[in-house]
């Protein structure tokens, strides 16, 4: 099993929709097992697969290990693709991680879902917090969805600096443009110098996604979005292998 986090230090750049897309794009497109952990307690990528945490199971007591997390998920109406659902407790996930010593807590988590799924794909919240400390650790991956834009690149040179501070390096960061509009003068400009990322367009169809409760590639099969993001969920795999 291998565990992906979808991250960004910054606010808004599109994390919950590339989570989502890419997570559709590894069950379906991809043929994997893939778990779609929600771990914002806003649970925008829950409410895009249109579900719903059950009622009176919470996340953040299974978090601490009082109940079992397995019981939390969900099916999707897709193959392949299960949810483990955000529910509001997990607003005060940050406070327990604080005051926990047990900083292997996650990888503990994904361990025991790994029986289950060929990958995890989990929607964080925004900051550098406890969380995404413990995430760091745990995950073999990072995808870092960036406006292109001047304050986006530098939030990306934050993240690769914390890394190597404390996490000597790792885990590797797949970088993508999010959002971007080639009609934008400093969207091109920015994009050129890493032509190489993946980049995901700004589009009405993803925007959509919110109003429909569907991935992009549901709403609008073969599209370029959903095109887009079956070429990022392949430089993912790509990026995957090469570890
Ligand atoms: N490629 C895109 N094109 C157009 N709109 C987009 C695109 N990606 C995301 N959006 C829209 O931008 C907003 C923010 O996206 P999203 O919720 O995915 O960001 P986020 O990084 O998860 O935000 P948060 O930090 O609040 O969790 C949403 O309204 C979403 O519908
Ligand atoms: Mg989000």
């Amino acid at each position: 099993m291998k565990a992906i986090a979808v991250f960004s230090i910054k606010g808004g750049v599109g994390k919950s929709a590339t989570a989502v897309n890419l997570a559709h794009a590894a069950a379906t497109a991809g043929g994997r097992r893939t778990l779609l952990w929600d771990l914002d307690s806003q649970g925008a990528a829950t409410y895009l697969l249109k579900l719903a945490p059950r009622s009176g199971r919470k996340a953040r007591s299974a978090m601490a290990g009082e109940t079992d997390l397995a019981d939390l998920v969900l099916a999707s109406e897709y193959p392949n693709l299960d949810v483990l659902p955000a529910d509001r407790s997990l607003r005060r996930l940050e406070g327990d991680l604080a005051q926990s010593d047990k900083l292997k807590l996650l990888k503990k988590h994904l361990k025991a879902l790994a029986q289950d799924y060929d990958r995890v794909i989990i929607d964080c919240p925004p900051g550098l917090s406890e969380l995404a400390d413990r995430l760091f650790r745990a995950v073999d991956l990072i995808v870092l969805p960036i406006i292109p834009s001047p304050l986006s690149e530098r939030a990306a040179e934050q993240l690769r600096a914390e890394l190597q501070k404390t996490h000597a390096g790792r885990p590797p960061v797949l970088p993508l443009w999010s959002m971007a509009d080639r009609r934008k003068k400093l969207h091109r400009e920015t994009m050129e110098r890493h032509p190489a990322w993946p980049v995901i367009p700004y589009s009405a169809a993803i925007e959509a996604m919110a109003v429909h409760q569907k991935p992009v590639a549901d709403l609008q099969s073969g599209g370029v979005p959903a095109r887009a993001f079956a070429g990022l969920w392949a430089a993912v795999e790509m990026a995957l292998i090469r570890g």
